[in-house]
């Protein structure tokens, strides 16, 4: 019903109009499918992931492009970045912010090296790493590893927002986690980090804060707060 509709609405809205970036790497299965070479695929992929989402939690995506293709091109593995020294990080971090960001990411590769290389697939596991927090280890988890978990940041709750008419305090700790909750219900089983970054890439581009483009939205149909007119409102969330 509902759940089923907005999933496949989603999906193939992203899948037409995905923005071309350059952590977005297809995730079609190799033809031979060896699983070996398929989990090297989604460890090289679950770096360049975390690097990007942690790039992207206070910078816009046009910055990030370039800072992203000069890191990988600087440290193009996880056991590349952890052997690079805090100056280094810090320097191709100049102009980003919150340099706090460059030396989580050069502290979580120094420890999944020194405790085997093996990249953490699951949110528990990511949550362990210096500095991924529950919205990263969601992030890699669903796009890197096909985890069925969700992601939720700010473009995402004011999607779920309209999408479901839900006023509440975002002040409110117990918001956010209602937030998660619904998230993980409707969460794509067979596309989760597709999905996910569905509903990101829908807040970016429309449904903004402001004057939302609701006559090209894939899921206007089943959306409430256009339904109820209040489309225009940010519904709960303009200082979230
Ligand atoms: N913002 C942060 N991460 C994103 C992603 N993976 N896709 C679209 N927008 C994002």
């Amino acid at each position: 019903e509902d759940t089923h509709k907005i999933r496949a609405s989603l999906l193939e809205w992203y899948d037409k109009n995905q923005r071309d970036l350059p952590w977005r790497t297809s995730t079609k299965k190799s033809e031979n499918g060896e699983n070996v070479q398929e989990e090297e695929e989604e460890e090289k992929r679950a770096y360049g992931v975390w690097v990007s989402e942690v790039m992207l939690q206070q910078t816009r995506v046009q910055t990030v492009i370039d800072y992203y293709n000069r890191w990988m091109l600087k440290w193009p593995t996880l056991q590349h970045l952890s052997q690079a020294s805090l100056e280094e990080v810090n320097e191709m971090w100049a102009g980003l912010g919150y340099y706090r960001r460059a030396r989580f990411l050069l502290e979580g590769a120094k420890m999944i090296v020194a405790e085997g290389s093996e990249f953490p697939n699951t949110v528990f596991a990511l949550r362990k790493v210096p500095g991924i927090g529950d919205y990263t280890a969601g992030a890699i988890a669903s796009i890197a590893f096909k985890q069925v978990v969700p992601v939720v940041d700010g473009n995402v709750v004011r999607v779920l927002a309209r999408l479901k008419a839900i006023s509440a305090n975002p002040k409110d700790k117990t918001t956010v986690k209602n937030f998660w909750k619904l998230a993980a219900q409707l969460v794509d089983p067979s596309r989760p980090g597709d999905f996910n970054q569905s509903l990101m890439e829908l807040g970016a581009t429309l449904c903004t804060p402001l004057n939302p483009n609701c006559t090209s939205c894939p899921v206007s149909s089943q959306c409430r707060a256009l339904h109820n007119s209040r489309n225009d409102e940010s519904v709960m969330v303009m200082d979230y």
